[in-house]
């Protein structure tokens, strides 16, 4: 189909009442690209029974990883974004609460799919679960992005997996959207530099898995590896 039919064929799912829009169609002007897809594999693969995400914006990734888990059939997002002016929204995604709250109804995963309308640091003061997938795409300060590895990370199942995105920026200083006070590729450079296992996908600006397990979690049948941090 041409793009230009494609758009129309999108825009009317989109407006046409009980016709649910096409998730890989649907415009949530973000930079995640088709690293949501990552998101989303790893979500149906890991069957996370909690998973935590830091920076949702208008909801691509939450969308992605509530649609794994609603392919599960178990497992919840709780989705953390004050949704308000920060030093990290995109262009024209400041308010961003009512087009989550669309964009998460229209896809019918409000079962999967908790909004909490907070800060990370108010989020992370009363958080209790065991977190299986923690995505941190939030306050991309390097003090910003260290609190949230530190104050999340230790909630981290022993499979559990973390994922930044953003960490290619210093192998990139000429792009036009390059910023000083970018902090996510130093703090996963310093995970990496001091043992944790990062592998990472270079496009859409950096997506990087990290196991929060110094050296990796043992698969030998020992005991479970001294987690640090
Ligand atoms: C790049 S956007 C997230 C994009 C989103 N993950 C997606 O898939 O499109 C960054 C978001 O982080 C949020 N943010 C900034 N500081 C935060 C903090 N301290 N706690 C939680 N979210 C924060 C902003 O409000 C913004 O919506």
């Amino acid at each position: 189909m041409s793009n230009y039919l494609s758009r129309i064929a999108r825009r009317a799912r989109q407006s046409i009442p009980g016709i649910a829009p096409k998730l890989d169609e649907m415009d949530f002007h973000s930079g995640l690209g088709d690293s949501a897809h990552l998101l989303y594999g790893i979500a149906r693969a890991l069957k996370p029974r909690v998973a935590v995400e830091i920076g949702s914006a208008r909801g691509k990734s939450a969308c992605y990883v509530g649609r794994a888990l609603k392919e599960n059939g178990s497992g919840k997002l709780f989705a953390i974004d004050p949704h308000t002016r920060t030093d990290w929204n995109d262009e024209n995604s400041v308010d961003t609460l009512d087009e989550m709250r669309r964009n998460v109804r229209a896809l019918d995963l409000e079962k999967q799919v908790e909004i909490i309308r907070e800060t990370s640091e108010r989020a992370a003061a009363r958080w209790m679960l065991p977190i299986d997938m923690l995505f941190i795409d939030g306050d991309h300060s390097y003090e910003g992005v260290k609190r949230d590895w530190e104050l999340f990370s230790p909630h981290v199942s022993e499979f559990g997996i973390v994922v930044f995105h953003d960490t290619m920026w210093d192998r990139q200083p000429d792009s036009p959207y390059s910023r000083s006070d970018m902090g996510v590729p130093a703090l996963v450079e310093e995970l990496r530099v001091s043992g944790y296992p990062v592998t990472t996908i270079n496009r859409d600006f950096g997506v990087s898995i990290v196991q929060p397990t110094v050296s990796g979690v043992s698969l030998r049948n020992s005991e479970p590896a001294a987690r640090q941090g």
